[in-house]
């Protein structure tokens, strides 16, 4: 009886034992590749890539174009020689505000008021080549800063700023900045309406802050503006 009972309880685990191990092995494997794998896996993951590349090729050729028009950066790698002054950059508690050396600084900006003259379109390929434009003025102050400079001793009698006409009347700044008729500094009966005189210039002897004149396009001074880089 004892032995009876002994020899099927060991009947018992040898029969479950082959059936947990030997026979889920080859069957799950088979069953279960193509379920992890199915065939458009390769082409999703090819996408990804694929956007993963375009989009570094725009964070390392892009970016970096259009930082280099953007006026701090240009300013900053055409000149060696700064000079910066402890005025607090606005929205930041420290810092300095510089400039290259020989320009002046108002608020953000920093203006380069030339010893020579040139024609109006070579004086902005003058600025632009130092990473700046033609002066835009925005405003009263900025005009005021602009006319008390001019008037300084040895200024030229006339500077070329960023504002000119294709077609007489539509006055256009060179950054795009729309022209408001309320914020301009004309010198009294200016402008006035002959068609060749499509530039302008702040004319030293004129009013105190009244003293934007058209004049032809040909030779004068200028001043070129960037943004102040602040470090
Ligand atoms: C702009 O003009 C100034 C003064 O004549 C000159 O020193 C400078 O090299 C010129 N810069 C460019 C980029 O033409
Ligand atoms: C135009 O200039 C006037 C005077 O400075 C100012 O009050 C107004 O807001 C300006 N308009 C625009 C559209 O910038």
């Amino acid at each position: 009886m004892a032995s009876e009972i002994t020899y099927a309880e060991v009947k018992f685990q040898n029969t479950s034992t082959a059936a947990v191990v030997k026979v889920p092995p080859e069957t799950k494997k088979h069953e279960r590749h193509p379920q992890k794998y199915p065939p458009w896996l390769p082409w999703l993951i090819s996408l990804l890539l694929l956007l993963v590349c375009i989009a570094l090729v725009t964070v390392l050729l892009v970016a970096p174009f259009s930082h280099s028009n953007g006026q701090p950066t240009a300013l900053k790698q055409k000149f060696k020689e700064w000079s910066c002054d402890s005025a607090v950059p606005e929205g930041k508690e420290e810092g300095w505000t510089c400039c290259p050396k020989g320009w002046k600084r108002f608020q953000g900006s920093c203006y380069y008021l030339s010893g020579d003259a040139m024609s109006w379109a070579a004086s902005e390929q003058n600025c632009t080549g130092m990473g700046s434009h033609l002066v835009v003025i925005n405003s009263k102050a900025e005009q005021d800063f602009l006319s008390k400079e001019v008037k300084k001793p040895s200024r030229g009698e006339n500077h070329y700023i960023g504002l000119s006409a294709q077609d007489m009347g539509q006055w256009h700044w060179v950054d795009q900045t729309p022209f408001n008729v309320s914020a301009a500094f004309w010198r009294e009966g200016e402008p006035s309406n002959p068609d060749h005189e499509k530039c302008v210039v702040i004319h030293r002897t004129s009013g105190a802050l009244n003293n934007w004149n058209h004049v032809q396009c040909n030779s004068h001074n200028r001043i070129c503006e960037a943004a102040a880089v602040i470090v």
